[in-house]
């Protein structure tokens, strides 16, 4: 029996699978992890952490099968600035994602180097979670740590780093650095310059379905190639069967984002969008929003103080509700680019219930991503739905009715994970072409048609209106 590995490096857990060549799970494994917040705006983690969980996970997957793995890969998530010095030792912990301490470094390049130029040289303009900023502010704030940087990388790339001992990228999580020729698939040469980036520093890049290398001896995987992998959208998108042209997948996870699969590189009007490579060696268009299913969970955890979901569900589906929520609990990436908007709950009255404030949880997350959509110039004719919030019949139903288009429920919603593995099987030869991986392996267990857009219309046109009225109240 041949059998492969996808890891996904995420921000609240890493998670592993153990699938067989035609897609069946056969055993999974996850470790959670903490992000710290030093200070409000910051966000970052301890890479330390991540390879511990990715070793235990490597180890339980593995056990007894070792010399019947061919091919492991990664999805991790995006835009993390892990920095190493001449010793390969990690500098400081890694800036994450959703870190929004760059405001100052971003609008230094979208102002000052200018979006024109940075969208010509990347096919992007600067949002504070990408990593040049990042670079930028290392530079300003910490000297000492930015004189000791001898390579940079993405997290999934430190993981792989570690575990292989190669020093590798691929393009599609690449694109979210700022520093990629996206369209040329290269490293920009003037936007290293511009970032105080030393070409030395950037690892070599890849197709997210090439091989890299093998595992190191210690891990006992004698047969196991490793592709290069990609980004946690890119992947979750394989993982999903979202790789033909104009297809389109929404990921409910710690982001929400909405990814739109070209098969020729585009920007969109505004650029407002993320014009990145995916991981089947073409490219998408992509609107990330900072919280998705993330803002369910600080509900009902942090604030309502349960973690019984399934109750909580029940009394969702029964109602209705005039409130609503905005889920810019750690600012916004897509389309606002704004890290200091905060989340509100509009329309809350004394008959207000905590069932009504869920829903609303849930269609604020949805109205958000729509936001995405409506930016991006494409009108998706359906979509798959993965991450932890599409386990939710309610939600799925909302984001139906929100977008008016049929939401496809692929039978595993393990995205990432899933997609890494089927880099993994392109990788060592058992398809030919991410195509044909996607073809054969992903199926969908269930589609849900919109039922009521209508009651959406009217309560999207007043959601469009808050970010700008908060945004001026709270200046
Ligand atoms: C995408 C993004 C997030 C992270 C989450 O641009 O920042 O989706 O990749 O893991």
């Amino acid at each position: 029996m041949k059998y492969f590995i996808g890891i996904d490096l995420g921000t609240s857990s890493c998670k592993g699978i153990l699938v067989d060549k035609v897609g069946n799970i056969i055993k999974s494994s996850s470790v959670e992890y903490g992000v710290s917040t030093p200070r409000e705006n910051f966000s970052e983690q301890d890479p330390s952490d991540w390879l511990f969980a990715a070793k235990k996970i490597l180890s339980e997957l593995s056990a007894g099968v070792e010399s019947d793995v061919y091919g492991l890969s990664f999805g991790g998530q995006m835009h993390g600035l892990v920095a190493l010095d001449e010793n390969d030792e990690v500098i400081r912990p890694c800036i994450l994602w959703n870190d929004g301490r760059t405001e100052a470094e971003t609008a230094y390049l979208n102002e000052k180097i200018g979006k024109s130029r940075l969208s010509a040289l990347t096919g992007n303009i600067a949002f504070a979670g990408f990593t040049a900023p990042k670079i930028l502010w290392l530079r300003e704030n910490e000297p000492q740590n930015y004189a000791k940087i001898k390579k940079i990388m993405l997290p999934k790339d430190y993981l792989a780093y570690k575990l292989t001992g190669v020093f590798s990228t691929d393009y599609s999580d690449a694109s979210g650095m700022l520093l990629l020729d996206v369209e040329h698939k290269c490293w920009s040469e003037e936007m290293c310059k511009i970032c105080g980036v030393a070409p030395s520093w950037l690892p070599r890049l890849y197709e997210s379905y090439e091989v890299t290398g093998k595992l190191l001896p210690e891990y006992n995987m004698p047969n196991c190639v490793v592709t290069a992998g990609a980004g946690d959208n890119a992947a979750a998108a394989v993982g999903t069967g979202c790789v033909e042209s104009g297809s389109c997948n929404i990921s409910l996870g710690t982001s929400g984002t909405v990814f739109i699969s070209r098969d020729a590189f585009s920007v969109d009007e505004k650029n407002a969008l993320h014009s990145f490579a995916h991981a089947n060696g073409k490219y998408h268009l992509m609107g990330c929003i900072l919280t998705a299913a993330s803002a369910r969970k600080w509900w009902l955890e942090d604030i309502i103080g349960t973690s019984d979901y399934a109750v909580d569900e029940e009394e969702i589906a029964k109602t209705e509700t005039d409130v609503i929520f905005l889920p810019y609990l750690v600012g916004e990436r897509s389309p606002h680019n704004d890290v200091n908007i905060r989340g509100a709950f509009i329309g809350l009255s004394g008959n207000t219930t905590r069932a009504q404030m869920s829903r609303a949880v849930m269609e604020g997350v949805a109205f958000a991503l729509l936001d995405c959509v409506r930016i991006s110039g494409v009108a998706p004719k359906r979509t798959m739905l993965c991450g932890g919030g599409a386990r939710s019949r309610v939600w799925r139903q909302i984001i139906a009715d929100v977008m008016n288009i049929p939401v496809d429920i692929p039978k595993t919603e393990q995205g990432p994970s899933y997609g890494a593995a089927m880099l993994a099987m392109v990788g060592s030869g058992e398809y030919e072409t991410v195509e044909d991986a996607a073809r054969e392996i992903v199926t969908v267990s269930e589609t849900v048609t919109p039922q009521n857009h209508e009651k959406y219309e009217r309560k999207y046109e007043i959601f469009t209106r808050l970010y700008p009225a908060i945004k001026e109240a709270t200046k």
